[in-house]
């Protein structure tokens, strides 16, 4: 017999999601920005988990920039990698989410295969997709870290909007035009969509 089996059956009483959702005052859910490198995902991201935070919400960001250097770092930008890197972003946003957090992640996620990966590894009941609206021009001349320019001199392969597809999304349930509208105005429309 499993020596470990007694272990095991005292799991039964763990912690349900529901009661979790009940402690933190509010429903597990991810949010999921896509859209080019430079569109503002980031920056819009770190800033709703601050207001959130300030508005007593538990959250937590899950940023391509940074998961790449940690639990992603032995992936390229291929499809295939791109494919594995928000595989496993979707399976630590689904733990978060049946911890009963808020889960704001900041991936480029350009195919509608992806993104439909993702949805359905978190649960299309807790996956809310949304679209940073940035044409490739602005994205390019903003170039804040400097990556298009090097994508341009064929120095980065792959690269989203240069020499890598990036699919908009069809229906996003929230379309955030980082072009257009100011940063203040993008972080109120996404946090009245949390809710
Ligand atoms: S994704 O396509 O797999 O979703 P992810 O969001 O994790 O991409 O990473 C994107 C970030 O990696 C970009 O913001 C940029 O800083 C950096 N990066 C490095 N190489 C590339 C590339 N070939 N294409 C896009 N972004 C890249």
């Amino acid at each position: 017999m499993n020596s470990r089996l007694p272990y095991f059956t005292s799991q039964n009483a763990r912690p349900t999601r529901e009661q979790r959702e009940q402690m933190n005052g509010q429903r597990g859910q991810v949010f999921w920005l896509t859209g080019l490198s430079g569109a503002g995902k980031s920056t819009l991201a770190y800033a709703a988990e601050t207001r959130l935070h300030h508005l007593g919400r538990r959250c937590v960001v899950l940023d391509g920039d940074n998961i790449r250097y940690g639990l992603c770092a032995d992936l390229n930008f291929t499809p295939e990698g791109r494919r594995e890197n928000l595989r496993r972003a979707a399976e630590v946003a689904k733990l978060f989410v049946e911890s009963g957090m808020l889960c704001i992640a900041a991936f480029i996620s350009p195919t509608h295969q992806d993104r439909e990966m993702v949805r359905g590894i978190i649960g299309p009941g807790d996956f809310s997709e949304i679209y940073l609206e940035c044409s490739l021009q602005a994205c390019e001349s903003r170039d804040a870290k400097g990556l298009y320019k090097r994508a341009r001199k064929g120095e980065i392969e792959n690269f989203t909007g240069i020499s890598s597809p990036y699919e908009p999304p069809l229906q996003p349930n929230l379309t955030l035009p980082t072009e257009r509208l100011p940063l203040e105005s993008c972080l109120e429309l996404l946090i009245r969509h949390i809710g």
